[in-house]
């Protein structure tokens, strides 16, 4: 099939290589000319584990190919994908200004039938509005899809290849038809194709989303909880994941969900709720939570230094929002590093991926390490903020030698306490015994 994809963001880009991996012709169109140059010359402009290899192969086979003409993009595809940002507004509301401009040029470009497919994360009643703006000028017949990711960072190749479902909102049965011959080779396996109507499907998204959101912060609060009377969220956590109506995962506590999608997807339910005097309580909560909890780790931190954090050194371990990403949005770590600048402490990081990115926003007030280790030359304890399997089984007795107050306070319960204790380092966690 020759599909377009207009956007080549994350999901854009994603999605226009995968699609072409199963033999369809893609063309992805992006506004910024110096990013289409470099895609067309091989280099993919994320970092997202598995993109490169499939990228390289569809784009000498020719079967990726990248433009800055929408025109061209719109004329092209049977199948056209919106992968446009929708980012989140000062009042928390999702902003719908580029989804809705290309569905305007939409509306004047089209000559033939084409399948519009929404596959950015939008308000429900987004179809609906697209639809209206397309059919202003629209000289043929088309269809609006609403048909949202579960693309995980860091895993959205496979999640996309073997996804565990697809969502198609539509009341057209031609544009049905369409995506479910476009996805068939990637649901072999038998996980289902779920049809609905536009805006259940819309919703589905923030529903997903908000409740894996909901999900960690009550872990979250239950680990503070466990704090409090002496109980082990560890156990907790078995305790509960092993009851198959809760599931294992999802149920891990930490320093609270961070990255471009939760934090900004529960706001604009939430927002959304209120638009239709519908107060969502338990999102109101999460949000508050949430905020609370990426600086949990700072009164520990105070307590221990009795509240003395001036010209104190601390190494960080992880500024990603969580493993396998070059993403800061959101980050947990970056909160707490903004408490800790505020105190006097000086930061010496390190991040696998994320060092340049955290660099560009915080260049002159945090110093980097080239290894893990090397963070740790002159400091007085170690700060774990993202679970890099790196981070995952260090070389305990290097890392007391480096320390001068023997201390670690881990933000995403690594280690086993008696193993850390074991070795001489005091060591704080989450909702454990301290
Ligand atoms: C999330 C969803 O998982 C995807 O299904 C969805 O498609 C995507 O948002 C999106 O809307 O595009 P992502 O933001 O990449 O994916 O990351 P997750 O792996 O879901 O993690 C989100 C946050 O939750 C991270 O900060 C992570 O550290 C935190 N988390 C996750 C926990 O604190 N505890 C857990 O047990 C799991």
């Amino acid at each position: 099939m020759k599909i377009s994809v207009i956007g080549t963001g994350y999901v854009g880009l994603v999605t226009g290589t995968c699609l072409a991996e199963t033999g369809n012709e893609v063309v992805c169109v992006d506004i910024d000319a110096e990013k289409v140059q470099k895609m067309k010359d091989g280099e993919v402009p994320i970092y997202e584990p598995h993109l490169d290899v499939l990228f390289d192969r569809n784009l000498k086979a020719k079967r990726l190919n990248f433009t800055t003409s929408l025109e061209e993009g719109l004329q092209y595809g049977e199948i056209i994908f919106l992968a446009l940002p929708t980012p989140e507004d000062e009042d928390g509301s999702a902003d719908l200004s580029y989804v809705l401009g290309v569905a305007d040029d939409i509306g004047k470009k089209i000559s033939e039938y084409k399948v519009i497919v929404d596959k950015s994360t939008v308000p429900v009643g987004t179809s609906e509005k697209v639809k209206e703006v397309i059919q202003k000028n629209a000289k043929c017949d088309f269809d609006v899809v609403s048909n949202p990711e579960f693309l995980r960072e860091g895993f959205a190749v496979d999640d996309f290849l073997k996804p565990e479902r697809i969502v198609i909102g539509s009341s057209s049965e031609k544009a049905i038809e369409l995506m479910k011959k476009l996805y068939k080779p990637f649901v072999r396996s038998g996980n289902p194709i779920i049809v609905m109507d536009e805006k259940s499907a819309e919703l589905t998204k923030y529903a997903a989303n908000s409740f894996l959101a909901t999900k960690i912060t009550f872990m979250n609060e239950i680990a503070n909880y466990c704090e409090k009377v002496g109980a082990d969220v560890d156990m907790v956590r078995r305790g509960m994941g092993t009851d198959s109506r809760i599931g294992k995962r999802f149920l891990f506590p930490g320093i609270g969900y961070g990255g471009s999608c939760f934090p900004k997807d529960v706001k604009a339910l939430h927002k959304s709720g209120r638009e239709v005097d519908y107060d969502f309580q338990i999102l109101d909560a999460v949000i508050d939570v949430n905020q609370k909890q990426k600086t949990i780790l700072l009164p520990k931190i105070q307590a221990f230094f009795n509240h003395q954090l001036k010209d104190k050194k601390f190494a960080v371990w992880g500024l990603a929002f969580k493993p396998e990403t070059d993403d800061i949005r959101e980050a947990p770590a970056l909160y707490l590093i903004d408490e800790l600048l505020k105190e006097g402490a000086e930061i010496t990081a390190f991040d696998p991926e994320a060092m340049d990115n955290v660099a560009r926003k915080y260049s002159d007030h945090i110093t980097f390490s080239k290894s893990m280790y090397d963070t740790l030359d002159g400091a007085d304890a170690l700060i774990i903020c993202t679970e890099w399997s790196i981070f995952r089984t260090p070389d305990f007795g290097k890392v007391k030698k480096s320390l001068s107050n023997n201390v670690i306070f881990d933000g995403r319960n690594l280690y086993d306490i008696q193993d850390v204790e074991n070795e001489g380092i005091s060591y704080y966690s989450i909702g454990r015994k301290d």
